[in-house]
């Protein structure tokens, strides 16, 4: 058994923005049914959903820099796995996770530089791990700091991982901020934390971090080159002997259209009626003409450059002529929601609309549109395309990153280049497929019977443990 302490931004069902709380929700409960000791440290922002918490420390003393704060530490146990929250009001105590009606937050380097010092102090009073397990950029720093405590006797023997969920998001702020996060300014270097005149949380991990991980096999290899890297793709390059990918697994307690909770019918490989009540719910729940015999195209996403939702501007006439519908909930990028919004306007009975951010509705579009479109531009695993399989939900995708390594022929569309011609030509195509009846089904069964839970991944985390 190995003790991981796992150090995140966000964590599902406490608090999500999107698939990297998913994954804190379920591979710690995974890694925890095979055998680890898991712990989880997350900031406790106002808005977390808490409940039953413990305090097991009062007015611990961090110090970051020249700052001194006193955290409380309260525990819950999830599934298995121990999730210690870092309470900090003068911190966290606000409405946002990162930022605030489109604003980052401009102590965000002092927010997470804290995470990543209580990490340690968590390793010295409280849990005492083998593996330091961070993810993303809020958690980027800690490997550094345990190099920098690398005569604590404490801290001797632990190892560190960083795992990469989203190249995009660097934590890059001015070399000013090292002062406040008490880093000496002679790790401001080229190999050391230093990226274009600037400090990178990200790439402090990916430089002292003994192994990196990302979250799909494809993404991995993405990233090593100019196109996916965003500027890591040298550092990456020169890294690629600690770097590998693992594929996200699904939580299927929460994505499963036998007992899911959110959904008006249950249904199953046996049965598939209760699928098309979803779906003529869910067009009654968004204003549109019921529509059995046409297809209805699901999304559910974060609105972001990322998601390549800007290729649907081109074609938005040409869509509104096929024969099918839009189901679409997301909110973030104003010019993306202001398009969508406008093709609500334009084509009423083919677009129905949710800017916002919907749990319940996630799932009602997953359970009632029979296709569900992920155009990314780039996408280092994703869930919903897995969740989608499970909901005999057909996914249409661009090949890249994690779609690539879960969709195939036989259950999805793909197509590649990076063009609204190329998306449009997949929509016509996966439309055409929807008319043969009979084959359409054997799909959607072949679709429900893929198994991407955990378990496969989990593993494969924990070989790198040992290792
Ligand atoms: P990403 O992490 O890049 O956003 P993923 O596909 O890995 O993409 O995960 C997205 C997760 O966030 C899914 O669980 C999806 O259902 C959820 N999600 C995204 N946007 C919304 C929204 N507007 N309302 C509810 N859930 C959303
Ligand atoms: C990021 C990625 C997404 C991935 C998620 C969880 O948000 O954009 O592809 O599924 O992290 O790893």
């Amino acid at each position: 058994m190995a003790r991981i302490l796992m150090v995140t931004p966000e964590a599902s069902p406490f608090v999500k923005t999107g698939g990297l709380g998913d994954v804190l929700g379920s591979l710690p409960a995974a890694l925890a049914a095979r055998g680890e000791d898991v712990a989880v440290l997350l900031p406790r922002y106002r808005n977390a959903h808490v409940w039953g918490l413990e305090r097991i420390r009062h007015a611990l003393p961090v110090s970051l820099g020249p700052h001194r704060f006193s955290v409380d530490v309260d525990l819950v146990t999830h599934r298995g796995a121990r999730y210690l929250f870092l309470d900090c009001p003068p911190l966290y105590d606000r409405p946002g996770v990162y930022n605030e009606g489109g604003w980052d937050y401009p102590d965000n380097p002092i927010r997470f530089g804290l995470l990543n010092r209580a990490a340690l102090e968590i390793a010295r009073n409280i849990f005492r791990p083998d593996v330091f397990h961070s993810h993303d950029w809020p958690a980027g720093l800690l490997p550094l700091y345990l190099r920098t405590a690398a005569g604590d006797p404490a801290l001797a023997g632990s190892k560190s991982i960083l795992t990469i969920h989203n190249l995009g998001y660097q934590g890059n702020f001015p070399p000013a901020a090292m002062h406040d996060l008490g880093i000496d300014p002679s790790f401001y270097h080229p190999e050391g934390i230093e990226f274009y005149g600037r400090i990178s949380f990200l790439k402090a991990g990916v430089v002292w971090a003994d192994a990196v991980t990302t979250v799909s096999p494809t993404y991995a290899r993405e990233i090593q080159t100019p196109e996916f890297g965003f500027g890591f793709d040298g550092l990456l390059r020169s890294r690629a002997y600690k770097l590998t990918g693992i594929l996200n697994g699904v939580d299927y307690q929460e994505w499963d259209p036998r007992h899911d909770p959110h959904i008006p019918a249950h249904y199953w490989i046996d049965d598939l009626s209760g699928k098309a009540e979803c779906k003529r719910e869910l067009l009654a729940e968004l204003g549109l003409p019921q529509i059995e015999d046409r297809p209805l195209i699901g999304i559910v996403s974060r609105f972001a450059y990322q998601k390549g939702f800007d290729l649907l501007g081109g074609i938005a006439e040409p869509l509104a002529q096929e024969n099918l519908a839009f189901a679409v909930l997301g909110s973030g990028d104003p010019a993306i929601e202001e398009m969508f919004r406008r093709f609500a306007y334009a084509h009423p009975g083919k677009f129905g609309v949710r800017i916002g951010y919907d749990n319940g509705l996630a799932h009602r579009i997953e359970a009632g549109a029979d296709m569900f479109l992920m155009p990314s531009r780039y996408e280092p695993s994703g869930l919903s395309q897995m969740y989608s399989l499970r909901y005999g939900t057909l996914p249409i995708v661009r090949a890249t990153g994690g779609l690539e390594d879960s969709i195939d022929e036989e259950t999805g569309f793909k197509f590649h280049g990076y063009a609204p011609a190329a998306l449009l030509a997949a929509i016509q195509n996966a439309s055409g497929a929807f008319q043969d009846r009979p084959a359409w089904q054997s799909r959607m069964r072949r679709a429900m019977s893929k198994d991407f839970s955990w378990d496969a991944s989990a593993a494969r985390y924990q070989d790198l443990y040992r290792s």
